[in-house]
């Protein structure tokens, strides 16, 4: 369990009043301010499940890096892959304004005991894969980082602010090869057509459980870490994607969908939340596969940290000689 930082008084009533008169008034809350420990642990929780989601996310897609079929497509899966780094990183730091160690919270990822999102452990199998993740998980990150910055507290409501400007880029490279290969051969349609079929459901899941199964939506939405639930995303996601396809003549794997005119929405069919649970219990295609690329990479880089760590203790030595 992560160490952290406890709040004096934080069961004291007058305090939580206080704190939850400026979370009702709109106000953002920064590192130095009182907070409720559940806040804080909520907080934690799901801004380091983010930011080790981006790291891992890194993986299905890098796998295509010497494969990318022209110059132009491997310059701009090399950008997209790094801006994940940063998103990770990024999203790391704003977790350590809550009083948690980053090396703490990657351990946790590496013993297999934090979540990262179930959607990266399912396996990029063409490269219509990479457009498809760009067009479905970047365009499921955008619709639920749009709102995570509009989050209670500072750090991660400013984070979201840079993480999705970069996202739209992730998604237009994305929708940009499925629109090529669905203009291409019928091959090459095919082919996208497959990578659909395979990532459209995994991508609903994305959003997490329905609303009625969510232990932790009732609370984040009280405290404005959340401002739309689950459910109300994951609709917003298939509203705007529905249309993308029929614009690039592609068949979304859902015999249900059907367009409601009074709601304005498109309903979906049931989604197999047996598979999504199975998935973060670590039964999915690649969770392990994606584990073991992690403790290998965080091995491999054993000598980066050690080599910073005695030049920061140098920088130190040094200016406290001077
Ligand atoms: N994958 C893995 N675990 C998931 C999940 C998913 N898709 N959806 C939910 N869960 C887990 C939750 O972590 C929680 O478990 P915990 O209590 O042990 O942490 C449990 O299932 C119940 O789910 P809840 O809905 O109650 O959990 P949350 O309120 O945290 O909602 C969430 C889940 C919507 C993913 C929310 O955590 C969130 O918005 N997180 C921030 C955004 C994020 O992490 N996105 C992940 C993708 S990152 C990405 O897309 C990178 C981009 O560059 C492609």
């Amino acid at each position: 369990m992560t160490q952290t930082r406890s709040t004096p008084q934080s069961d004291d009533p007058a305090r939580v009043a206080a704190f939850e008169a400026r979370i009702a008034a709109g106000e953002s809350i920064e590192p130095k301010d009182w907070m409720p420990d559940k806040y804080r642990r909520q907080l934690i929780r799901m801004m380091s499940q983010h930011a080790h989601s981006e790291i891992v996310g890194m993986l299905p897609e890098g796998n295509w890096i010497t494969r990318a079929p022209s110059l132009r497509r491997k310059i701009a899966l090399i950008a997209k892959v790094q801006d994940e780094a940063g998103h990770g990183l990024y999203i790391y730091c704003g977790t350590e304004t809550l009083g948690v160690d980053r090396g703490e919270l990657i351990q946790q990822l590496l013993d297999g005991t934090a979540k990262y999102s179930s959607i990266f452990n399912y396996p990029t199998l063409s490269w219509a894969d990479i457009g498809v993740i760009g067009w479905f998980v970047d365009g499921a990150a955008i619709v639920n980082q749009t709102i995570l910055a509009k989050a209670s507290y500072g750090p991660y409501a400013r984070a979201m602010v840079r993480v999705c400007k970069e996202e739209n880029f992730h998604k237009r490279q994305g929708y940009e090869i499925v629109a090529t290969l669905a203009n291409g051969t019928p091959a090459q349609k095919a082919m996208v057509q497959d990578a659909v079929n395979r990532w459209w459901w995994p991508s609903l899941m994305m959003f997490g459980p329905s609303d009625t199964d969510s232990p932790n939506t009732a609370e984040l939405i009280r405290w404005k870490v959340k401002r739309k639930t689950n459910d109300e995303l994951r609709q917003r996601f298939v509203n705007l994607t529905v249309p993308q396809a029929a614009a690039v003549q592609l068949t979304l794997p859902d015999p249900s969908l059907a367009y409601d005119a009074t709601s304005e929405n498109w309903h979906f069919g049931p989604i197999d939340w047996d598979e999504f649970t199975q998935v973060i219990r670590g039964n999915g295609p690649c969770n392990r596969e994606r584990l073991e690329a992690r403790r290998k990479a965080h091995d491999d880089g054993a000598w980066v940290r050690e080599a910073a760590a005695v030049h920061a203790a140098k920088q130190r030595a040094a200016s406290a000689a001077a």
